[in-house]
């Protein structure tokens, strides 16, 4: 059975570390909020397995309960990434992080990326952190995970082999909780309605059409099953309104202001980021509460899944 997410209600505590985690995008906050209010209903066993962690960030505010120092974010490491769409490709430096709240849980973060790994292991919270990519057979042994969390399916051309070593690799009643767009998200986005020969369009998307659009199966409950996996719980959320907010919102803008803030000193950047989050935290809990009230289909499900054997 699907059901309609009954409401976000937030927590004020993980929406100001999510939204200081990611305070130069804050459509991209609003949306890991969603997630995490989501997540946060979901048992997940140790040993927890992260695929697609990156910089691992939404899982150890999310799933770790972690918290870190004002100065940690998504972007205080990135240098200049004017060449390509996709800002976690240019390099970042690894710091060390002030960490306030440590998290408890064993967890082991996979990805493709080194320099999000690197950024990742300056949280000290994954007990490994590997480097593979999620097209290819996972490098565990069956049976050694008590859960998975992912929200990485989409970007994985192989997405069905992917759920296969899933269930491989987690033992018995182990749970797999991911987050995936459906193509209603798609067909939100605006090169879905707009031809890309224009460029305004093209420059709004930010290569969010192409990367997201082609890997989403027709069912993702039929991949899930007949990858031999139980469905626990299959719970829609994310309004088409939100997808089109989104996919203008600051992304296409906010390699400009990223480069900006990381040349600020440290206490204006401080400062700038105190008042960004005090001014738009009311604002990001109020859509929630907005969103919780619309009654779109749902442009993004989260699946609880079962191990059964
Ligand atoms: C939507 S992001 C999620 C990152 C993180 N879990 C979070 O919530 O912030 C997708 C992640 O998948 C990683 N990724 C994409 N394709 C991959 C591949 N083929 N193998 C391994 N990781 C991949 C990206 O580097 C990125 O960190």
């Amino acid at each position: 059975m699907v059901r309609r997410d009954p409401g976000f209600r937030t927590d004020r505590e993980v929406g100001r570390a999510l939204l200081e985690a990611n305070w130069l995008r804050p459509e991209t906050a609003a949306w890991r909020l969603m997630d995490a209010l989501l997540l946060r209903r979901v048992k997940l066993p140790d040993p927890v397995l992260d695929l697609g962690c990156g910089d691992g960030l939404f899982s150890f505010i999310a799933i770790g309960r972690g918290r870190m120092g004002l100065d940690h974010d998504s972007y205080s490491g990135l240098g200049k990434f004017t060449d390509s769409s996709d800002i976690y490709n240019s390099g970042r430096s690894t710091s060390k992080t002030k960490v306030t709240k440590r998290p408890r849980h064993r967890i082991t973060g996979v990805d493709h990326k080194q320099n999000l790994l690197d950024q990742a292991a300056s949280l000290q919270y994954y007990e490994r952190l590997v480097r593979h990519d999620l097209n290819k057979d996972l490098p565990f042994e069956d049976g050694s995970f008590g859960s998975i969390f992912s929200n990485t399916f989409y970007w994985i051309k192989k997405n069905a082999g992917l759920a296969r070593e899933c269930r491989r690799i987690l033992r018995p009643g182990g749970r797999m909780a991911v987050f995936v767009p459906n193509k209603r998200f798609v067909r939100n986005l605006i090169l879905a309605s707009v031809p890309s020969r224009w460029h305004w369009a093209r420059f709004l998307d930010n290569g969010m059409y192409e990367s997201i659009g082609q890997n989403i199966p027709p069912s993702w409950r039929g991949l899930f099953t007949r990858a031999g996996f139980e469905i626990e719980s299959h719970t829609r959320y994310m309004s088409d309104r939100f997808v089109k907010f989104h996919n203008i919102g600051t992304r296409s803008y906010s390699r400009y202001m990223i480069q900006w803030a990381n040349r600020m000193g440290t206490t204006e950047r401080r400062k700038m980021k105190r008042q960004v989050v005090s001014d738009i935290l009311p604002a990001i809990t109020s859509y929630l509460e907005y969103e919780s009230r619309t009654d779109s289909p749902g442009c993004f499900e989260m699946f609880v899944l079962r191990n059964p054997s």
